[in-house]
């Protein structure tokens, strides 16, 4: 696609150059507009701004079966509007009884006042080759920096584990200071500094050489439950309600690596916690379905940000002071690794996210892989 959508960009430019203000030229420039067009080795169609196919080159008339000259592409211009319409980056068409399937690139030229002169399709020929998911595309990437990560860990864990020792002994021979509480105060900042380190290194190794998943029977609820206990304290002084918790369906145990999946619901419910600064409810609710147990995590704290929404499962994208960003991409993978899923959507001024489990007692993806 790489070399593809460069040689799209500049053809851009070229025909912008070409057509610019003249809409109704075109038919008169195809001939040597099918010329330039003719180079590429990628299908491209020039349609009007009705849809209507004005020029297609040579490798999109043999592509898609069209006759020679005709431009007889109705049916295509219908595929290509409806795609258009739903935002689909993809489609098939249906090619003298032959479904092609097509990866679609649309841009629209404009007139230096803005107005939508042609549409410029470039069509590439999915045939053969294998669509990749933008999840497993995700998990490449997380992979690769992963391994990254765990180099850079390595190294770095060493002087942090020469500072916590240092700090203990510090700690143990600060005698005769003229301000002991100041010292104290000090040292309690550069220790909790380098626990905080050493839990994001941790997680980096996680990252990269994740252990062998423990899989027992455990109960979600029991689950929900203990990370509430755990963060009822700081809910409190923040002024955030829990409310929880609300079951549906047959509770059964689930097989689980319980110390995963807590920590990835728990950063879930930190999350949902830290967007409420000024208080809030926090509402937590299960429910089996057939095949899935579905945890629910709801927060009044004014939902992600429609830009955002893509992001937020990125290693390293945060919005918070002092965040690593590493959360979600860890929860996220931990669950896939249970072949599960998060879901997360905006709703009554807050996040809803939603992280689905199966109950079935399929052997779960190694999370070495
Ligand atoms: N419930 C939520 N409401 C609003 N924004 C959220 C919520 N949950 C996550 N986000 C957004 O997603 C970002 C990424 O979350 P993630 O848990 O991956 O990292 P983090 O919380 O910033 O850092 P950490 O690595 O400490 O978890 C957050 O910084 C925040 O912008
Ligand atoms: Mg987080």
């Amino acid at each position: 696609m790489g070399d593809n959508g460069v040689s799209l960009g500049l053809l851009f430019g070229l025909l912008a150059a070409f057509f610019a203000g003249i809409a109704l030229l075109v038919a008169a420039r195809a001939a040597r507009v099918k010329k330039i067009l003719n180079t590429l080795p990628s299908a491209v169609i020039v349609a009007d701004r009705n849809g209507r196919i004005v020029v297609a080159n040579r490798r999109a008339l043999d592509l898609l079966g069209l006759g020679a000259g005709l431009l007889d592409a109705s049916a295509l211009g219908r595929r290509l509007a409806e795609a258009r319409s739903r935002s689909e980056k993809s489609m098939t068409f249906d090619a003298d009884g032959t479904e092609i399937p097509l990866l679609v690139d649309d841009r629209i030229l404009r007139s230096a006042e803005g107005v939508a002169l042609f549409r410029l399709v470039q069509l590439t020929d999915l045939t053969g080759s294998k669509m990749v998911p933008e999840e497993e595309r995700r998990a490449d990437r997380l992979e690769a920096v992963g391994t990254l990560a765990a180099g850079i860990a390595h190294e770095v864990k060493n002087p942090l584990s020469a500072l916590a020792v240092n700090l203990q002994l510090l700690e143990e021979n600060v005698s005769g200071s003229e301000n002991p509480r100041k010292v104290a105060h000090y040292l309690e900042v550069l220790t909790s500094e380098v626990r905080r380190l050493n839990a994001i290194v941790d997680n980096f190794i996680d990252f990269a050489r994740p252990r062998p998943m423990e899989m027992s029977p455990c109960s979600v609820e029991e689950i929900l439950r203990s990370i509430i206990t755990l963060v009822a304290p700081q809910c409190e002084a923040k002024r955030i309600a829990l409310e929880g918790c609300d079951v549906t369906g047959t509770p059964v145990k689930v097989l689980l690596d319980e110390s995963q999946i807590k920590r990835s619901l728990l950063n879930i419910v930190v999350n949902a916690i830290d967007s409420m600064a000024g208080g809030g409810r926090l509402v937590w609710g299960i429910e089996y379905a057939e095949e899935m147990v579905l945890v629910r995590i709801t927060d009044t704290g004014g939902g992600i940000p429609e830009k955002a929404v893509d992001k937020i499962f990125d290693l390293f994208y945060t919005t918070k002071k002092g965040g690593s960003g590493l959360g979600l991409s860890l929860a996220q993978k931990a669950v896939a690794a249970h072949r599960g899923f998060i879901s997360v959507k905006n709703i009554d001024g807050g996040a809803c996210f939603v992280v689905g489990l199966p109950l079935a007692r399929e052997r779960p993806v190694s999370s070495n892989q």
